[in-house]
């Protein structure tokens, strides 16, 4: 992976990749999720409001190719407004995810984003990057390294 264009980030500085999911844009709870990570003191490096192609959906959920749940998965994201974040802060993919809660908003604790808003496994309201590889590979498919502002 070249890192060449790409300035250094400052010691202890971690990016993650955040999508708020097709239900919190039409909920229109975009703004109080946003304001959680705000408050935790992370910064909004990029973001915009988009409908993902079939592609970017496929890719974004490779892992999962093959599994009972990936077609549901992919159709649920697919060509519906969703907005995609890049944010950062010290141990940002770390904080992101404990912020967001277990996969099943059901199991996921109160205080956590799914915890207080969710209740379908599929449309958990959020999505967000589970390692520093997958950030990386998760934030090409829609922000050029232009796009990141510091
Ligand atoms: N058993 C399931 N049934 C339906 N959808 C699921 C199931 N497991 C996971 N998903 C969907 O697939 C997404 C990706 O799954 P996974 O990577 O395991 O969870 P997470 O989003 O917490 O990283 C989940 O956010 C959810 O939308
Ligand atoms: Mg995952």
């Amino acid at each position: 992976m070249s890192l060449i264009g790409r300035p250094p980030l400052e010691m202890d500085m971690e990016r993650t990749f955040v999508m708020l999911k097709p239900s919190c844009v039409e909920r229109r709870i975009m703004g109080e999720v946003i304001a959680r990570f705000e408050r935790k003191g992370f910064n909004i490096v990029s973001m915009k409001l988009i409908k993902m192609s079939r592609q970017q959906a496929e890719e974004l959920y490779s892992a999962h190719r093959g599994k009972h749940f990936y077609d549901g998965l992919v159709a649920a994201v697919t060509g519906k407004p969703v907005l995609v974040l890049v944010l950062e802060g010290r141990g940002a993919v770390e904080v992101v995810r404990r912020m967001i809660g277990a996969t099943d908003p059901i199991k996921a604790e109160p205080g956590t984003i799914r915890g207080d808003y969710g209740s379908d496994i599929t449309d958990n309201i959020v999505h967000a990057s589970d390692s520093k590889e997958s950030y990386e590979r998760e934030y090409r498919l829609f922000f050029s390294d232009q796009e990141l502002v510091s």
